[in-house]
């Protein structure tokens, strides 16, 4: 086991570790910065069906529900195709309206979700094309599906999904530029730059792993909080989410994701001194408004810990502690932020003793309902 974890305490920090190669495989031959093209094979049979699609349906489970939900944004973005993101498990319970005008793609690291599968054949008896979007190879949702793209993340031994969860937002990434592409939705220079800088984000998430010390001195900050708030806006939002769910998987510190906005709507009645806020405020086109979230946690008293862009001295006066990531385009802040969550989490579970690869009462998949 040693020799697996490559010299790592944990599969999670190796898992962690692994994300600019991870990346940059799953990028592999998909990607011509050149031409600022896409190409996936595993979809190019169905361009006619992409290029008239009505709707696109996202179904996942856990963390991958959070890769989909990056998958509207960008989607919705470029591609202008309405997207809705459902929990497998509601989905398949609910009657839902599907036609073969839909798009359905599933997403699961393991391919074996019992609720994803159940409800891609639920979504499929309604005529709708299945697309996947899958790390382990020849999985049973593989199966299922008439096309898609594999992640190519490698094996992900800790039950907490990390190098996964990026690689799916990269794959949705692809797939969303691929249908900007097919549909002229969004001008080829725009793509070409956008394409352009997807091809330097593994270079980008390599200097996010430097804030592991950060990381390390703010979970000695956090580590005896009895309840910790996530608060992001656009693609920061399933930042806060996928932050929020990885500390509450490895660490038992009760989390909740947010968007800021929503704040003022209830989670604003818990700030206290006692309540750590992680907050995504990197600068895109939502900066001031997180900033004044920021400004009414503080006035609270609440202990502000801020994700910003390198350089941001703003908000370095504003929070109590803050982690500096490189500065990118907001479409790829899911792959770049999450980074010092996940070891921001991995470092307040270590100082709690916990199980950081196997924690209580969580599966690495769940193929029972
Ligand atoms: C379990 C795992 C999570 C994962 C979820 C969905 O809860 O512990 O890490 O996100 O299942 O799994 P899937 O394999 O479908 O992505």
């Amino acid at each position: 086991e040693m020799l697996e974890k490559a010299g790592y305490d944990h599969f999670m920090l190796k898992e962690i570790y692994e994300q600019p190669r991870s990346i940059r495989d799953c990028l592999r031959g998909r990607i011509s910065p050149s031409e600022g093209t896409v190409q996936l094979g595993g979809l190019k049979d169905y361009d006619e069906k992409l290029k008239n699609a009505n709707r696109i349906i996202i179904i996942a489970c856990g963390t991958s529900w959070h890769a989909g939900l990056v998958g509207e944004y960008l989607i919705e973005n470029y591609a202008r195709i309405p997207v809705e993101v459902e929990y497998a498990s509601e989905f398949r319970y609910r009657n839902p309206v599907v036609s073969e005008k839909d798009i359905v793609i599933a997403i699961s690291q393991s391919g074996e979700t019992a609720d994803t599968m159940a409800a891609i054949e639920l979504a499929k008896s309604k005529g709708a094309l299945i697309l996947g979007i899958c790390n382990v190879v020849g999985s049973s949702i593989t199966r299922l599906t008439d096309g898609g793209a594999y992640t190519h993340a490698g094996p992900e031994i800790g039950v907490a999904s990390t190098k996964a969860f990026t690689a799916q937002v990269t794959v949705i990434s692809l797939m969303a530029f691929y249908m900007a592409q097919l549909r002229e939705t969004t001008s080829p220079t725009v793509l070409k730059e956008l394409i352009t800088e997807l091809d330097s984000i593994p270079t980008l998430v390599e200097k996010c792993l430097a804030t592991e010390e950060a990381t390390k001195y703010i979970a000695e900050e956090i580590k005896d909080a009895v309840s910790c708030l996530f608060l992001g806006r656009g693609t920061g939002f399933p930042v806060a989410l996928e932050g929020a769910l990885k500390l509450k998987e490895i660490s038992y510190i009760h989390a909740e994701g947010y968007p800021a906005a929503e704040m003022k709507h209830g989670p604003i009645a818990l700030i206290d001194d006692e309540l750590p806020v992680v907050v995504v405020a990197t600068k895109t086109s939502s900066y001031k408004k997180v900033l004044s979230n920021i400004q009414e946690v503080k006035a609270r008293k609440g202990k502000v810990i801020a994700i910003i862009t390198e350089g941001d001295e703003k908000i370095k006066k504003e929070a109590d502690f803050v982690i500096e990531i490189p500065d990118a385009h907001e479409s790829y802040l899911p792959l770049l932020a999450t980074v010092p969550l996940q070891l921001l989490s991995y470092h307040v579970a270590l100082l709690r003793d916990c199980n950081v690869d196997q924690p209580r009462n969580l599966a690495k998949s769940v193929t029972v309902e």
